[in-house]
């Protein structure tokens, strides 16, 4: 993606958070020329890959298929001196854009639709494998206390406020027919090196073209 595609939909990231009267921490506003002099005792936010986020999951559509994210919370299943063992952060889903199927082994998580004024489509398997949906076996799910099956590729349809549970080895994917959302998520470490398992071939951080400087750092930058 270019660098100012990416400052563009940040900026407008921005705009609708504000709108939703939802608040970022900080470091979410911090320039890259600010970053430079953060030392060590900020390396929690480094490691733990804490930040803005956007990925097209390798589709080169972002607007088709995509998902902008902020991770506000994290802890890192790599280092032992890390205590936290929870993570939360907010998604924002434009009309139309779907973000593809995948589920995670380690990671259990739930979805919440906070606000937007739409409906959150989620779209739920079973898997066999990897790379295969159980087309067969009924999908557990928990929404907002109620537990219970829905039959395999069920469209659970989520209003302001609700949210789903999504268990591990639970194929998701998830979109939004005609409102612009914001959503929650809270679950265990997000770990999105390993604990991503797309249906098809994807790509979890996108290649940057710098085509003009960045407005703010996005976790996959931070290695660079
Ligand atoms: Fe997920």
């Amino acid at each position: 993606m270019k660098r100012s595609e990416i400052n563009r939909n940040i900026r407008e990231t921005i705009r609708f958070i504000d709108e939703m009267k939802f608040k970022l921490p900080p470091f979410a506003y911090w320039t890259p020329e600010s970053w430079k002099n953060k030392g060590t005792e900020y390396d929690e936010i480094r490691q733990n890959q804490l930040g803005w986020d956007l990925t097209d999951f390798g589709s080169g559509d972002f607007d088709k298929t995509g998902l902008f994210l902020f991770t506000i919370r994290n802890g890192n299943l790599y280092n032992p001196a890390c205590k936290k063992n929870y993570a939360e952060k907010i998604l924002i889903v434009n009309p139309g854009q779907v973000t593809p199927y995948h589920y995670h082994k380690n990671k259990m998580e739930d979805i919440i639709n906070r606000g937007g004024n739409g409906v959150l489509n989620v779209q739920v398997y079973s898997s066999l494998n990897e790379r295969e949906l159980d087309k067969k076996s009924p999908v557990p799910v928990a929404v907002d206390g109620r537990n219970y099956q829905v039959d395999p590729g069920t469209v659970v349809k989520l209003s302001s406020g609700e949210s789903i549970t999504l268990f591990q080895g639970v194929f998701h994917q998830f979109w939004s027919d005609d409102a612009k959302l914001l959503l929650g998520e809270v679950s265990m470490v997000n770990d999105d090196h390993q604990d991503n398992f797309f249906l098809e071939e994807r790509g979890r951080f996108p290649a940057v073209e710098e085509d003009e400087k960045p407005l703010f750092l996005l976790v996959s930058d931070y290695s660079r």
